[in-house]
C-alpha cells in the first residue's frame, strides 16, 4: 500500500473544515485526494467522489485502489450533485473550480439550501460572482480561510443556508476583514488587480467609463482602509 496522502496547503485548508464524522460529497473530486485524507486521518468514515469527467475519475480510482479504500470510498461520474441524493450527505465539498462553475453546481442542487446542507467551498476565480450569488439565493458565509503555496494564494469558504447580512464593495471582492495572518498579502492581491483595472480604464476617454472609474477608485479605498485596520490587529 502507498504511504497516506499529504494534502497540499490549499486542500488542507479545505479538509479542516469538514466536521467530524460528516456525510461527504467531493464534487469535483479529480484525483480523490481530499476524501482519501480524511479517510485516513479518521475524521470521517466514509465518502462519496464524483466528477464529471472519466479521466479525473479513474485517477480518483487510482487513489482509492493504491490507498485500500474500496470500502470506503465510493466513486460517481456525474454532473454537480446531480448524481448524489439530499439523504446521502449533510457535507459538500466544492474546491478548484470557478466561482461561476460553483455557482451553478449549486442553482442545479436547491435541497442543498433546504436540508441545510454545509457547503465547503474553495472557488479559484470569479469570487465576487460567488458571493453574490449566494447572498442572492439564501446562504450566508460563515467562516472563510486562506492558505499560500508558493507565491499563490487560496480562499475556502464554509457556507450554510441562512442571511448574509449586506456586504460591502470590499467584502464582496475580498471577504470579511479578519486578523488572519495571510490576509494582509490576500488585502495586497486585490488592491493590485483594482489598481491594473484602473490603469486600464485611465487609458479610456468613453464617457461610460467615468462612473466605473468612481468604483473602482471607492473599492480600492475600502481595500485600503481594510489594510489598515488588519494591521492594528497584528
Ligand atoms: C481543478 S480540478 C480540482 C480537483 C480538486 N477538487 C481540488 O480542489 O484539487 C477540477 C475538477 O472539477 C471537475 N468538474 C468541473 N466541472 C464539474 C461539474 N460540473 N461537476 C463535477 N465535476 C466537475 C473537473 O473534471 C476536474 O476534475
Amino acid at each position: 500500500m502507498c504511504p497516506r496522502i499529504h494534502l497540499t496547503p490549499r486542500l488542507a485548508m479545505v479538509a479542516a473544515m469538514v466536521p467530524e464524522e460528516a456525510k461527504l460529497a467531493d464534487i469535483g473530486t479529480d484525483h480523490a485526494y481530499l476524501p482519501a485524507a480524511l479517510v485516513e486521518a479518521g475524521r470521517i468514515s466514509d465518502a462519496i467522489a464524483a466528477d464529471l469527467r472519466s479521466g479525473p475519475l479513474d485517477r480518483a480510482r487510482q487513489t482509492v485502489l493504491e490507498q485500500g479504500l474500496e470500502g470506503e470510498i465510493e466513486l460517481r461520474l456525474c454532473d454537480g450533485l446531480s448524481g448524489i441524493g439530499p439523504q446521502e450527505v449533510d457535507t459538500v465539498v466544492i474546491a478548484g473550480m470557478g466561482g461561476e462553475t460553483i455557482a451553478a453546481i449549486l442553482e442545479a442542487a436547491p435541497w442543498t439550501r433546504e436540508q441545510n446542507t454545509r457547503l465547503i467551498l474553495q472557488p479559484m476565480s470569479s469570487m465576487d460572482d460567488l458571493r453574490r450569488w449566494l447572498a442572492a439565493n439564501g446562504y450566508a458565509i460563515e467562516r472563510e480561510d486562506l492558505a499560500r503555496e508558493g507565491e499563490t494564494l487560496y480562499t475556502a469558504w464554509s457556507v450554510r443556508a441562512g442571511e448574509m447580512s449586506p456586504l460591502t464593495p470590499g467584502q464582496i471582492v475580498a471577504g470579511m476583514n479578519t486578523p488572519h495572518p495571510l490576509r494582509g498579502a490576500w488585502l495586497d492581491l486585490w488592491m493590485g488587480k483594482v489598481q491594473r483595472a484602473r490603469e486600464g480604464l485611465e487609458r479610456s476617454s468613453r464617457e461610460a467609463a467615468a462612473g466605473r472609474k468612481q468604483e473602482l477608485k471607492e473599492l480600492y479605498e475600502e481595500l485600503v482602509s481594510m489594510k489598515k485596520e488588519w494591521e492594528q490587529w497584528q
